[in-house]
């Protein structure tokens, strides 16, 4: 009996990790353009540096962690996001030393414990940037503006820029105890998760998707209205800047996120094709969380895309440009090993060339290059090889013709290669 994959745990199969090579590529080039570099993390951490950082009451520690005791006794746990792990090799490593500002980004797999659904699984992947050591709105802005930019850069629309302010250490706290007393005097009309909430983090009963929940909010106290001088002064000069950079984006006040670290700034970038799962990026500004962490008191702002919402609302629209293949045909036993060898070397030369390993027909051989796609066909018969001579076939036009071939494999490459420069 075949062994089938863990629910939640996704193959890539080789025609999607070609979009995800191509979203990989864009993402890196947008980073290169705004001065951030690449950071490798591993995918274990201590089980309480997500703890601490992304908050002991959010569901993703109380409920979603993937966590073990290893054989040395020790409780780990595998990422559930990149951030925490990034601001620990951050201060780990003393980068600070060398500059308090660093821009970081990262892609790779993070592990949630949810139930899967279309766009969500319990393993997925995150290309995520940290801009560390910037208090200016204008980092906000410019961090919205490059997750939007990397979506356009790849061809998609029809997204939607969210905004909020969660407020500073200043000013939430008495918003969270008067949503608190709200709360309580709507229980009945609360779900069972919302009621437990009110008690360990009612903000988070502001983004609940229940009906009822969304119902029994009405007449809430509004969190804009809680915010200190300081964090409306920043929250608008970050909508200055974005309006500057001629981003649109609409507020969104009853956006909170599913982690604890966040100050001031939060945002979401959503797709309604995206269905449920509607936010292809969120990030935001976590202001004490590198002091809380043990490192110095420096601010930070940043984001996550999701690889395979992205990857879903991408689908079909952007042809990614085909590598042209050339195949190599042969027919007889001589010509098999000259074949073998001509592939070799283009292979070696940075052509993509394939080869018959079965001794099939000719006919077969036309049919198997067809089916990979093909651009070029060499044809290499021990007949012709006798008159010095392979024959080249453009599959697109049926154009045939013959190359002389004095058992030079070099001028051969040469002028395959020049063939092959057409296709690109
Ligand atoms: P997050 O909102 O938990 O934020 O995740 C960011 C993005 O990751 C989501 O918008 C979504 O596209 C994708 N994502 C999350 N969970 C899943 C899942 N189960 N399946 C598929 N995709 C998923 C963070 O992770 C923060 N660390 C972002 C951040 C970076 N904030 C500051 N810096």
């Amino acid at each position: 009996m075949p062994i089938p994959g863990i629910r939640g745990f996704k193959d890539i199969l080789p025609e999607e990790a070609k979009r995800w090579q191509h979203i990989e590529k864009v993402a890196r080039d947008v980073f290169r353009c705004f001065g951030f570099k690449e950071i490798r993390i591993p995918i274990l951490e201590k089980t309480e540096l997500f703890a601490r950082s992304i908050g002991e009451t959010t569901d993703i520690v109380e409920k979603e962690m993937y966590t073990f005791v290893d054989r040395s006794g020790e409780s780990l746990t595998l990422r559930p996001e990149a951030t925490a792990s990034i601001l620990r090799a951050f201060i780990e490593h003393g980068l600070y030393a060398q500059d308090k500002i660093q821009k970081l980004y990262t892609i790779g797999p993070m592990f949630r414990h949810e139930r899967p659904q279309k766009g969500r699984y319990r393993q997925f992947h995150q290309i995520n940037a940290e801009a560390i050591g910037l208090d200016s709105p204008t980092i906000d802005a410019e961090l919205m503006t490059m997750a939007m930019h990397i979506l356009s850069a790849l061809g998609i629309s029809g997204v939607e820029l969210q905004i909020n302010s969660l407020g500073c250490s200043h000013c939430r706290p008495q918003f969270r105890q008067d949503l608190q007393s709200f709360l309580g005097t709507r229980q009945a009309g609360l779900c069972p998760d919302c009621q437990r909430r009110t008690v360990s983090n009612p903000l988070r009963v502001l983004d609940c998707k229940v009906e009822r929940c969304r119902a029994a909010l009405e007449g809430m106290p509004s969190l804009s209205e809680y915010l200190c001088p300081d964090c409306k002064t920043h929250l608008h000069a970050v909508e200055r800047q974005i309006q500057l950079f001629g981003v649109p984006y609409i507020i969104n006040p009853l956006m909170v996120r599913g982690l604890d670290y966040y100050t001031r700034t939060t945002f979401e970038i959503t797709s309604l094709a995206l269905g449920a799962q509607s936010a292809v990026a969120a990030g935001g500004r976590y202001d004490g969380l590198i002091k809380e962490l043990g490192g110095p008191e420096l601010s930070g702002m940043g984001f996550a895309i999701g690889m395979e919402r992205l990857s879903l609302l991408i689908g079909d629209l952007q042809k990614i440009e085909e590598e042209p293949i050339l195949f190599v045909a042969a027919m007889g036993e001589k010509a098999c090993v000259i074949a073998a060898r001509i592939a070799h070397r283009l292979r070696l030369a940075g052509i993509q060339a394939e080869i018959d390993y079965e001794g099939h027909s000719l006919k077969s051989q036309m049919r198997r290059a067809g089916k990979i796609g093909a651009s070029l066909v060499l044809i290499v018969g021990d007949d012709e090889l006798a008159r010095n001579s392979i024959t080249m076939r453009d599959m697109k036009s049926s154009r045939q013709w013959a190359v002389d071939f004095n058992n030079d494999i070099e001028a051969l490459v040469l002028c395959i290669g020049e063939e092959m420069g057409r296709f690109v």
